[in-house]
């Protein structure tokens, strides 16, 4: 079990998106997250329409402020940082500005997909737009894709192309099925996965516990690859630094 550990994708932040639905939830999976390893939450809504981005944008200041608040007062030492979870589809080609929707204001995004429609070549032209104004996509739960599902090399090629990887706490743990058990190992002991993340919703089914998680990973995953996905990568982040991904096998 890791102490120090970094959650770079929650939905904690009460009524912005599907997470967390009142104050009191935020406050319990910020402790949960505190009790179980972890010392940085990155707060991430879901961002899905830019007509809104800015409200959300001031919202989520707002409620972080309050949140961080209570905790500091109720001796809960974990910090929470700042960021969104943005849904990609061709929209995002109208915006040209996109620092304010960083993770930590550094120059890592989190990106989503449509599960089922998005396809590899899609991937590759928001990731390259994304890459023009010198900002590093990470593409969360590539596991769960379909496009990657059908075909794991894909992760392979948008490494390639820049992209960084956020697997889901419970993919290796089999909470997502199988087939996204098999390509979250995989990715792991490959080199492939930059990060891990909670992508916390509620207490129940997607909370903030990393530790539960990994407590039901395969034994044959490599715990410093663990390790460095949950503790030492996301640091790079948090201090705004270039992180270079060492890959060691091909995903075939
Ligand atoms: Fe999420």
């Amino acid at each position: 079990m890791f102490e120090g550990m970094t959650d770079i994708h929650s939905h904690v932040l009460w009524g912005l998106d599907d997470g967390a639905g009142h104050f009191d939830e935020s406050v319990e999976l910020c402790f949960m997250a505190e009790d179980n390893g972890t010392q940085n939450l990155f707060l991430t809504p879901h961002l899905m329409y830019w007509d809104r981005a800015e409200e959300l944008y001031d919202l989520r200041e707002q409620k972080t402020e309050e949140l961080q608040e209570i905790l500091f007062d109720n001796d809960c030492e974990i910090t929470l940082r700042k960021g969104f979870e943005i849904l990609c589809d061709d929209d995002i080609f109208n915006v040209k500005y996109f620092n304010p929707y960083t993770l930590n204001d550094s120059g890592y995004l989190l990106l989503e997909f449509d599960f089922f429609k998005t396809n590899e070549s899609d991937v590759v032209s928001w990731c390259k737009y994304i890459s023009s104004f010198g900002l590093v996509p990470i593409i969360a739960h590539p596991e769960r894709y379909r496009f990657v599902l059908n075909d794991i090399s894909a992760v392979q090629r948008l490494s390639e192309q820049g992209a960084l990887f956020q697997i889901n706490a419970g993919s290796p743990a089999g909470h997502f099925g199988e087939a996204s058990e098999e390509i979250a190992c995989d990715m792991l002991n490959r080199g492939y996965v930059d990060f891990i993340g909670s992508d916390a919703h509620d207490l129940f089914s997607r909370n903030t516990d990393l530790r539960e998680c990994m407590e039901f990973y395969p034994s044959f995953l490599n715990e410093e690859l663990i390790y460095k996905a949950a503790v030492e990568n996301p640091m790079f982040i948090i201090e705004d630094l270039k992180y270079k991904p060492v890959r060691i096998d091909d995903l075939k």
